[in-house]
């Protein structure tokens, strides 16, 4: 059976504000969220699909959470607080590493803020994690209650589950949702899109059995040694705020809309089959300095675009995002009709007074000073096969996620990372607490000599990197030369970041020491395979699986 497209109305997710105003004074608030096991529908002709949902109660838990709407400068405080049942709703497998509850009760989960800045403790390491009630806790627990500074600039963020070996399976199930850091003051001034004209979008993929559950492949690629565990999750169904493939009725102006690529693995190609163009103003966290006009472009997983669409300009009455990306990306099969399209807009027929606009200048922010650079290190991803286990594991460096971090910084400093990938995949690195500007992306010629020696010396260094980066420079599109805290890490080829371990603007009044346990992580976001990406961090790594 199919599902008929653009008959449910895209969702308004709950807004929560994170902080509260005091006789006109902006004051830190305190907000209680829970992880609620309840059912939810993603379509009007499917049964409602059992979810783990984010909210400040059950009633009115969401799949995605509640928009999480902070004021920059004042912290919101979260208590994350586990109310799943003792079972997952999805198939995992215990002999990858897994956050295990010693009573062997209870779905682990932990939250991380994707993009945020803060302590080692408020990130929500894979370690981290905590069963209902915080009865079963992981080895690096640290307490309740999360605090986030927002000493950053305003930008667009998102939260997710980030337990160990879970993570996959967690955000399947439903735990994700958008977080925001404004600031009235510069932003009002811009006069881009806003109140009911500046939407979130979240977008992913997933399958549904006729009763309604989300279906996950049950039977790992290699079932005797990992009975459930499997690559990347793909699912027939686009859903954007709860809902397949929804329509929203739009009036003939601009809209700002803030698109969070939230799948496990599927990237998108986003475009309007009728020609409309995409306005960029801002990626992953940070807006860019001028805008940028594009007819289509790529959205990895965790990958967040901002952009403002003007629907005056459309000579249609409907306009539909669609997809070109195929699945796995770039290797995979073509797109299928269902997942070539996304969402549909209803644009009324008479234009009207708009009053918004797009200046030609946004938000400047420092540009990489390279003279700064305290360190240059050379990242390598490769596949390392062993013989008796999955195929491959993917390492870094050639070290596995459980071994103590190797890439210690100084809070405050600047790194020039070269990230080299050695793999078939494209895979968007996502790095915590720092902020990276792309210098350059080349693509290395001879691969299979310089990944033997990789596989032998394990020093990008020592098997002499310089000789085999001198291939084309693949470009960097503009709407992806700002601040992100995630890039796409083209097979073959090896990238040239520059990573800041400090806000990235000048009046935050507070740095902090990111060396300090349990530390942070950095990997790729496509949430699939076990093997790997470890990595990192400061002090420990991550997770993600
Ligand atoms: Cu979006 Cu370590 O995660």
């Amino acid at each position: 059976t199919r599902l008929q497209m653009f008959v449910d109305e895209l969702p308004h997710m709950p807004l929560l504000k994170g902080f509260d105003v005091v006789n006109g004074v902006p004051k830190p608030k305190s907000l209680k969220i829970g992880m609620y096991m309840k059912k939810w529908r993603f379509h009007r002709d499917l049964p409602p699909t059992p979810v783990f949902a984010y909210g400040t109660r059950k009633r009115t838990a969401t799949v995605p959470g509640p928009t999480i709407e902070a004021l920059q400068g004042i912290d919101t405080f979260v208590t994350w607080s586990n109310y799943l049942p003792s079972k997952h709703i999805l198939p995992w497998d215990p002999t990858i590493p897994t956050a295990l509850p010693v009573t062997n009760k209870g779905v682990p989960t932990v939250v991380h803020l994707h993009g945020g800045i803060h302590e080692p403790e408020s990130d929500g390491s894979a370690n981290a994690w905590f069963t209902a009630d915080f009865k079963d806790r992981g080895p690096a627990w640290p307490n309740r209650r999360y605090r986030y500074r927002n000493q950053q600039h305003p930008g667009n963020l998102w939260y997710h589950d980030h337990a160990m070996g879970l993570t996959r399976v967690n955000l399947l199930a439903g735990l994700i949702g958008a977080y925001i850091v404004r600031h009235p003051e510069v932003e009002g001034a811009l006069r881009l899109p806003s109140g009911e004209f500046d939407r979130a979008l979240v977008v992913f993929d997933r399958s549904f059995r006729t009763d309604g559950s989300i279906y996950m492949n049950p039977t790992g690629n290699n079932p005797s040694i990992h009975p459930q565990w499997q690559p990347e999750y793909f699912g027939d169904a686009i859903i954007v705020n709860g809902k397949a493939w929804p329509q929203l009725k739009v009036r003939r102006r601009k809209y700002r809309f803030r698109i969070i690529n939230a799948s496990n693995a599927r990237f998108f190609k986003f475009f309007f089959t009728n020609g409309l163009r995409f306005i960029h103003v801002g990626s992953d966290s940070a807006y860019l300095g001028k805008p940028v006009e594009t007819k289509d472009f790529l959205l990895g997983p965790s990958e967040i675009t901002d952009v403002v669409v003007d629907f005056s300009k459309s000579k249609n009455a409907k306009a539909i995002l669609a997809n070109g990306a195929p699945y796995p990306y770039p290797s995979g099969d073509p797109v299928n009709s269902a997942n070539s399209k996304v969402m549909q807009f209803l644009i009324a027929d008479h234009s009207e007074l708009d009053a918004s606009r797009v200046p030609s200048r946004l938000i400047q922010y420092p540009v990489p000073d390279i003279s700064s650079t305290s360190r240059t290190r050379y990242i390598a991803m490769y596949e390392y096969t062993s013989d008796i286990d999955e195929p491959t594991h993917l390492y870094l460096n050639g070290k596995s996620y459980e071994e103590p971090a190797t890439e210690i910084v100084k809070a405050g400093t600047s790194e020039v990372w070269n990230v080299i990938n050695l793999t078939e995949d494209n895979h968007p690195l996502h790095i915590h607490l720092g902020l990276f500007v792309v210098l350059e992306q080349r693509e290395l010629v001879n691969v299979e000599e310089f990944t033997d020696c990789m596989n032998k010396l394990n020093d990008a260094v020592k098997c002499q990197i310089s000789k085999y980066a001198r291939g084309k420079t693949v470009e960097v599109p503009a709407h992806e030369k700002g601040w992100k805290n995630v890039f796409k890490m083209r097979n073959g080829t090896v990238t040239k970041i520059f990573l800041r371990f400090a806000y990235i603007h000048s009046n935050a009044s507070y740095e902090f020491d990111p060396t300090g346990e349990p530390g942070y992580v950095y990997h790729c976001h496509t949430l699939k395979t076990r093997p790997l990406r470890r990595s990192t961090g400061y002090e420990r790594f991550l997770d993600t699986n």
